[in-house]
């Protein structure tokens, strides 16, 4: 793997390697693999948990960071092209990892250059790292990867990290709910995907017991205020679905709450001290996952 830009483009074997490696990292994440290595964070989006994890990655790793976390500092805002940019900053940096608002704009960037691109999230398309983080997440609560039902709830339209989930656990025989109001339904293509693949899903706008109870992992997620044109839908549809603490009774021992987070009010705080909350800890994994990503895109071997 050269470039990370589409979960699509790892089988079931390079997915179960970098979880493997994650854990190497969980257990001991201080190691001196990135020394003199440099890494650059292009954040043309806001972005808390996936730029300051990547930036935590390459520290405890003995690398240094260049970058920029507001696109508004960066020549971009005096229209400078993405070309240009990723030219520019591969002349610096051993890796770019880069958040944009484009749908393909990754993989674009993966075209011009060889300095390797990892894919922090691209429009409403695909979030690997997050998606990776959320396999690990979901083997280390449940045992295994293999035959869990999964509840998508809330924003499936716009949500890019619930289009990257269904294709990273395409291996591994799953099972989805999709839990939306009808403007923000699963796309069409995503839906092919599923049955191309012969994964089995529903599709309902209820998000009561029958599903909550149901499901071996519940993954919240945040209505994309950003990515609607019209800011009345948004308003429309901003709390549709809210889990409260009294909504968890009767839900599998085994259940666990995800959220890519950030969360706007989709969980309530009250959920928090519950035994299936995990989104805290969803967010920690992901610093071990992408000290895995960034030797796997360098080609470097991690001992024991
Ligand atoms: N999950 C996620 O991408 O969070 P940030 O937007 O804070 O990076």
């Amino acid at each position: 793997m050269k470039h990370l830009v589409s979960i699509n483009q790892l089988d079931s074997s390079e997915i179960i390697r970098l979880l493997d490696r994650a854990a190497l990292f969980e257990n001991c994440p201080n190691r001196k693999l990135l020394e003199g290595r440099i890494v650059a964070t292009l954040f043309f989006e806001p972005s808390t948990r996936t730029r300051l994890s990547f930036e935590t990655a390459v520290n405890r790793l003995g690398g240094r960071v260049i970058g920029f976390s507001d696109a508004a500092t960066s020549s971009s805002s005096k229209g400078e092209s993405l070309k240009d940019t990723i030219s520019m900053v591969a002349n610096y940096a051993d890796v770019i990892v880069m958040r944009h608002f484009l749908e393909g704009a990754a993989l674009y960037a993966s075209e011009l250059d060889r300095t390797p691109i990892v894919n922090a999230g691209d429009g409403a398309n695909q979030h690997p790292s997050q998606t990776l983080l959320d396999l690990y997440s979901i083997r280390k609560t449940q045992g295994t990867l293999f035959d869990r039902t999964i509840a998508l709830v809330g924003d499936l339209k716009y949500g890019r990290t619930v289009h990257s989930l269904i294709e990273g656990m395409a291996h591994f025989r799953p099972r989805f709910i999709f839990v939306s109001p009808p403007e923000l339904r699963m796309p069409e293509e995503c839906k092919d995907f599923c049955r191309l693949h012969g994964i089995p899903f529903t599709e309902t706008t209820d998000f009561g017991p029958e599903v909550i109870q149901s499901v071996d992992i519940l993954y919240m997620t945040r209505v994309q205020r950003e990515r609607f044109i019209d800011p009345e839908e948004y308003e429309r549809v901003k709390n549709v679905y809210v889990l409260t603490r009294s909504m968890l009774e009767g839900c599998r021992p085994t259940m666990r709450i995800l959220h890519p987070l950030p969360r706007v009010g989709e969980i309530a705080q009250d959920v928090d001290d519950t035994p299936q909350a995990y989104f805290v800890q969803q967010a920690q994994n992901g610093l071990y996952v992408r000290q895995s990503i960034l030797c796997e895109v360098l080609n470097i071997e991690i001992d024991n």
